[in-house]
This record gives C-alpha cells, sequence and structure tokens, in this order.
C-alpha cells in the first residue's frame, strides 16, 4: 500500500526528486494523507467555493506554564460571516514569551499567537470585503487585527484614535467551544465582526512582521503629533531588539537619515545599521550616564538628539534618555508594553527646563495596521533586510523549543512557520 501510495504521488504531483529526498516519517504521513484522502475519510464536506477542509486541525496549547501541548480539535462549521484561514505562520512576540513565563493575564488553557498570517480556504456567504473594502475571496493571504466587540462601531477609518486597548485580539483570547482562536495552529476560525485585512501582495515574511511592525507605525505616528519630528532631525533609538530596528526601518523608510542607535550588543548595534541607523553607541562602553551622553552627542557629530524613540523595558534606560535630548526636543517613550517598574527621573532638569515634548505610545490602531502593509513594500524596496529580523523558525509542534530560544535571547524574532 506504501508503495502504490508513493507511486500514485509521484504520478500526482511529479514530484519525484522531492519525494525521493525525503525521510521515511514524511513519506509516512504524507502516504497517510493520501490514503485518508482516497478513502474519503479524514475530510469534512468543503463549502461551496472553497477548498478541501480537514475535519480536525492541530493547535499549540498553553497548558501550564512553560508548556504547550499540541492538540487536535473538530474544525467547526463555518456561520455566514465566518472565515476560515489555513495558517502559514506567525511570529513569537514578547507577550507570547510573558504569557509561556508567567501568564499575567491569566489566560490558560489557551491558543495563543497573534503575529499571523495565513490563506483563507472556506468563507461564510456574507463576506465579500476586508476592513479596508478590498475583496476577500478563497487562496488569499490575510492578517486579522482586533475585534471590537464591546464597540462594533469603531471602524479603520474612525479617527477617535482608540488603540487596541479594550479590543479582543485573536492569540490572546482565552479558549472557547471553537478553540481555533490563535494563530499558532494549523488552522484559525475568524469570525464575523473581527478585522481581518487582505495581504495577498506581501510575502510570507513581511505578513509575520505586520503586527509587530503596527507598533512602531503607530509610535512614529505619536511622535508627528509633537511638531519636532523632521525629515532632518537627528533620531536617537534607544534599544535595539525587534521594536528598536523596526523603529529605525520605519523612521530610515519615511526619510530620515541622522539616526544613532543604541544598546548594549554589537551584533544588534550592527543590524541597526542595515537597518538604517548612520551611527551607534554601545552604553556599555561608557561609565555613568554624563560619559554616556557624550558618546551619543559624538556619535551625532557634536549635537545632542532633536527626538528619542526609547525602545527597552529598563526603567533606567528610560531615565537615561531625557539627556541625550536637546533642549525643545521630544520623546515618544514606547517600551513598556507591560510594568517594568519605577524610573527616577529630574523633572526640573529633564524635563521642565529643557521643555522635552513626551509622548506615550502603546499598540496601534486599526488605521496604523494599514498603514503598516505600505511601509513593508517601500522599505523592501528600498533595500532594508527585513527579513533577516526572522532569525529563527520552528515548526508547530516544536513550539515549546521555539519559545525557549526566543526566552534565551540568541535570536531577533522567532516564528512559527507550518508546512
Ligand atoms: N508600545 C507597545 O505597544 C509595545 C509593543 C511591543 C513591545 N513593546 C516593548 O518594547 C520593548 C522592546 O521590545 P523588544 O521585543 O525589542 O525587546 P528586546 O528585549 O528584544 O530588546 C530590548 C533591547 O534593549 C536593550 N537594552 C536594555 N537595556 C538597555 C539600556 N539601558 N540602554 C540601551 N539598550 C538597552 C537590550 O540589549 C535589547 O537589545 C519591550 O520592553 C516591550 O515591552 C511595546
Ligand atoms: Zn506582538
Amino acid at each position: 500500500m506504501q508503495n502504490l501510495a508513493v507511486a500514485y504521488l509521484k504520478k500526482v504531483f511529479d514530484r519525484k526528486e522531492s519525494i525521493n529526498s525525503m525521510n521515511s516519517a514524511d513519506v509516512e504521513k504524507i502516504v497517510k494523507q493520501v490514503i485518508s484522502q482516497m478513502q474519503g475519510t479524514g475530510s469534512a464536506p468543503a463549502p461551496t467555493g472553497a477548498k478541501t477542509v480537514p475535519a480536525t486541525a492541530r493547535a499549540a496549547v498553553l497548558t501550564k506554564l512553560e508548556h504547550y501541548d499540541i492538540k487536535e480539535f473538530p474544525i467547526p462549521a463555518l456561520g455566514d460571516d465566518d472565515i476560515l484561514v489555513k495558517v502559514e505562520g506567525c511570529g513569537v512576540c514578547g507577550t507570547d514569551a510573558h504569557e509561556f513565563k508567567r501568564d499575567p493575564f491569566g489566560l490558560i488553557p489557551v491558543v495563543l499567537g497573534h503575529e499571523g498570517t495565513g490563506e483563507i480556504v472556506a468563507m461564510g456567504k456574507n463576506v465579500k470585503k476586508d476592513s479596508a473594502g478590498k475583496p476577500l475571496g478563497i487562496g488569499d493571504k490575510v492578517v486579522t487585527s482586533m475585534i471590537f466587540k464591546d464597540n462594533p462601531d469603531i471602524t479603520m477609518y474612525d479617527m477617535n484614535k482608540q488603540n487596541v486597548g479594550g479590543a479582543d485580539v485573536y492569540g490572546l483570547i482565552p479558549d472557547d467551544d471553537i478553540h481555533l482562536n490563535g494563530w499558532f495552529a494549523d488552522y484559525i476560525v475568524v469570525r464575523g465582526g473581527s478585522s481581518i485585512f487582505n495581504v495577498s501582495d506581501l510575502d510570507l515574511d513581511s505578513r509575520i512582521l505586520i503586527e509587530p511592525a503596527a507598533v512602531l507605525i503607530h509610535a512614529v505616528e505619536r511622535a508627528k503629533t509633537t511638531g519636532i519630528l523632521r525629515f532632518n532631525s537627528r533620531v536617537a533609538v534607544q534599544g535595539c531588539g525587534p521594536i528598536g530596528l523596526l523603529c529605525i526601518a520605519v523612521l530610515r523608510t519615511m526619510g530620515i537619515e541622522n539616526i544613532v542607535a543604541i544598546d548594549g550588543e554589537d551584533k544588534r548595534l550592527q543590524f541597526a545599521k542595515e537597518m538604517g541607523a548612520e551611527n551607534s553607541v554601545n552604553f556599555k562602553n561608557y561609565k555613568g550616564v554624563e560619559a554616556l551622553t557624550e558618546g551619543v552627542k559624538d556619535a551625532f557629530g557634536g549635537y545632542l538628539a532633536d527626538f528619542a524613540f526609547q525602545c527597552t523595558g529598563s526603567p533606567i534606560a528610560h531615565a537615561n534618555i531625557y539627556k541625550f535630548i536637546r533642549s525643545g526636543g521630544g520623546l515618544c517613550e514606547l517600551g513598556f508594553f507591560i510594568n517594568g517598574g519605577d524610573a527616577t527621573i529630574n523633572p526640573h532638569f529633564d524635563i521642565c527646563a529643557k521643555e522635552i515634548t513626551t509622548v506615550g505610545s502603546w499598540v496601534y490602531t486599526l488605521r496604523d495596521y494599514a498603514t503598516t502593509f505600505d511601509f513593508l513594500k517601500r522599505a523592501k524596496a528600498i533595500g532594508l533586510p527585513l527579513n533577516k529580523l526572522i532569525t529563527h523558525r520552528f515548526p508547530l509542534d516544536k513550539i515549546n523549543e521555539a519559545h525557549e530560544t526566543n526566552l534565551s535571547m540568541q535570536g531577533l524574532k522567532i516564528a512559527i512557520i507550518n508546512e
């Protein structure tokens, strides 16, 4: 039977070489799939116009601290407004790391993963367009954003500046009867009323970076409200993790060139330059904030920064950053997605006397989400190596390993990529 099925596969898919190079586990898996398809088992009847949909799907459920179990759930019947998406990949976010370690949002058991993307394989009859008005169809590549359960009137073009606070997000929804609520899975059920975007014109890596990049589009929009950020501004970006690096890429893509990156890791600072920073400062080479401030000044050719983005979760880094900014300059603090403790600053020297304009930034709005798609295209067009941000890729069944790699800080963005 196995030989028969392999022969059948070779004939149907004409993939002689790739099949010959597969290991026996791969062959066995494909054989099982083919046999079940030949016998007509294992697949739910496909809705009209839809692709073949299996009866069940795997999802990685965080069942206890620091442990995911891969569970199999039935794929439920879709309502008229629902969409079934076959997941292609999903980034591991700092929020997932917090959930994995401590479950601060009390979500366990939960299917996490909110930086995901995939292909529409089935949809209800009422679904015609995405949240930006673009047509949606089977085969389109999509991402989800927020679900405004309590305020369904909020739309993408609503200028009330409401950010994701108060909205639900797939990948951070407690388990329910549907189970397929997060992107660390084979399939996700996107329910009517959710925001969803057709991003078929972006490659997989760019689509995985949409969610974190939207954080920076929002931060730069917030920074622009100060009126201080200009094309020729000297901009300091403190912290060169994925958030700081994306910050540099957004600034560079919008035409700001005089950027100094600050971090303690030379490898990250090198990457900051690839992302568009003109110069970099390793804070570990300086003793005390006065010396570090001189270092930042030198990096700008003898000037302090006109504007600074704070992209670390360190209260000390928050306190330091005021020193790097000139009188009349501006600051966008976005490094504290969650509470990281108190920072000590001197309100007279750091804010009043220098007349610093400060804005906070937290996640994004739906409108920022749509802006992000264009940013990703432009960044690619000017040759910024955004795809290099994804340093590690794991299959779904290695999700525990993926999270451990993330926690070990070996890479930048870790992603789960489905076969
Ligand atoms: N505003 C938001 O909505 C939002 C969204 C996502 C993440 N965040 C926050 O952004 C922060 C950065 O996220 P990330 O994924 O890039 O994290 P990360 O931990 O990968 O990067 C932080 C970087 O800061 C550097 N750093 C630490 N202390 C420093 C100091 N004193 N001076 C200079 N650099 C220092 C580290 O070496 C590291 O490279 C996190 O704290 C996260 O909570 C905010
Ligand atoms: Zn995220």
